[in-house]
């Protein structure tokens, strides 16, 4: 049996679509049976996008042509925001945290002791849709407001769960400052937020992954910002997305010691297990954004004995993957050295997912004005596998 491209028209395998509508199917995309299956699309190309390049065989990623390494040293997350946003590259652009609206610190208290700092995220995300009502097309303006709300509610969220109230955003800080200073209460030392807000620029934005391309599809039925930055999140709380930073912590904590690697990385593969911080579905080279966060953790006051002991075991690890699977490139990914740098400027590893989010929120404002812009339908097709054409069995009433 053929599957139909549209939801509630099923065609009998013999009625060819073109005894119908001849026109139409000189247009028509073969059959599916017919066209070839890529899991995962894997491959596909699904859009054009004037954002982001991510060459995986080079380890190179460019924002809008700019080199990321150049991005974290010259720029801020304001200037990358807007640069993603707009295509401009702008010495004033600025981003500050925002104050959250009453419903949403309504919803918040609501939410339960054990909540997720994912869930909270997106549920605070989906209330301020509902308050802010972003209708589609999305704007520069929905996406900016959205950024800068993003931080504040996500900060007010841990300190609920803490018994704390939440205080009020320090509007001279930096986004990245000023959602430190929210989580603890007092404004930061200047250097983590330094880090904080160059964590900020190397998450912004990496091509059509996951959770961008949800955003894609959900803007893509010209459903509003909020909508599809709620599925985003969604996409990107799975473990194979944004999951793998506050991994590396616990791995790192079990290795132990340098000497130790060697022993425990050997086992690890030989049971199959993943090593987490290494390996990417597109670099086959060094990540570039890894590259970048190195640095930065590098200078951070508080890192040095932590770091020692990652960048001996990264040399580990690195070395047995060439000698165990040569045939494969298997090098150090940016959440290696994103651990690093979360961890440095004091964020709990749960609280490392939702900050990812919070960094991402720039690129995924960009694609949705991409997206909107072409304004196409996303809608794929499926190879029908299942039973074929078949009589509904009478109950013989
Ligand atoms: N540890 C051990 N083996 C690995 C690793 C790893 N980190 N990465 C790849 N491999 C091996 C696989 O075992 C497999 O070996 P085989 O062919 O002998 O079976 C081979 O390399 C290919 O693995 P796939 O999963 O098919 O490769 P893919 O490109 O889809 O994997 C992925 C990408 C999922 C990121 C993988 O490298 C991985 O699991 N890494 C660890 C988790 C991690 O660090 N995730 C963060 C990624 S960065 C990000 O999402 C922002």
């Amino acid at each position: 049996m053929t599957p139909s491209n549209t939801e509630n028209a099923p065609s009998k395998p013999d009625e060819p679509a073109a005894s119908k509508a001849p026109a139409a199917a000189a247009s028509a995309p073969k059959p599916a049976a017919e066209r070839p299956y890529s899991p995962g699309l894997e491959g596909v190309l699904a859009a054009e996008t004037a954002i982001g390049y991510v060459d995986g065989a080079n380890g190179r990623l460019l924002y809008r042509g700019y080199p990321i390494g150049q991005l974290v040293e010259k720029g801020t997350y304001g200037q990358v925001a807007e640069l993603l946003w707009t295509g401009e590259w702008r010495r004033t652009a600025r981003l500050v945290p925002a104050e959250l609206p009453e419903p949403v610190v309504c919803a918040l208290h609501e939410l339960p002791e054990h909540t997720h700092p994912m869930d909270a995220l997106r549920t605070a995300v989906s209330v301020w849709g509902a308050w802010r009502r972003p209708h589609w097309p999305p704007t520069v303006d929905q996406v900016r407001e959205l950024t800068s709300f993003a931080p504040s509610a996500l900060a007010a969220f841990h300190r609920i769960r803490n018994g704390q109230d939440p205080v009020k955003p320090n509007q001279k800080l930096s986004l990245a400052g000023g959602f430190l200073q929210q989580l603890n209460g007092k404004d930061p030392d200047p250097a983590a937020a330094r880090a904080l807000d160059a964590y900020f620029v190397v998450g912004a934005e990496h091509g059509l992954n996951a959770s961008t391309f949800t955003c894609r599809v959900i803007i893509s039925t010209r459903s509003d910002l909020a909508s599809a930055i709620c599925g985003a999140i969604g996409a990107l709380k799975g473990p194979l997305h944004g999951g793998a930073p506050a991994e590396v912590v616990s791995q790192l904590h079990e290795i132990g010691s340098p000497e130790k690697a060697d022993k425990w990385v050997r086992e690890a593969i030989a049971r199959g297990d993943r090593i987490m911080g290494f390996g990417h579905r597109v670099y086959r080279a060094y990540d570039p954004r890894a590259a970048a966060l190195r640095k930065v953790a590098e200078g951070m006051a508080d890192m040095a004995d932590w770091l020692d002991t990652a960048v001996k075991v990264e040399d580990v690890v690195l070395r047995i993957f060439g000698e165990l699977k040569p045939d494969r490139v298997i090098k150090t990914n940016v959440e290696y050295y994103a651990a690093a740098v979360l961890q440095g400027v004091g964020l709990p590893p749960d609280l490392f997912p939702p900050t990812f989010a919070l960094a991402r929120m720039a690129g995924w404002g960009a694609h949705a004005i991409e997206q909107a812009s072409a304004d196409k339908l996303i809608r794929p097709d499926a190879r029908y596998v299942g039973p074929p054409e078949t009589d509904v069995p009478s109950f013989g009433h």
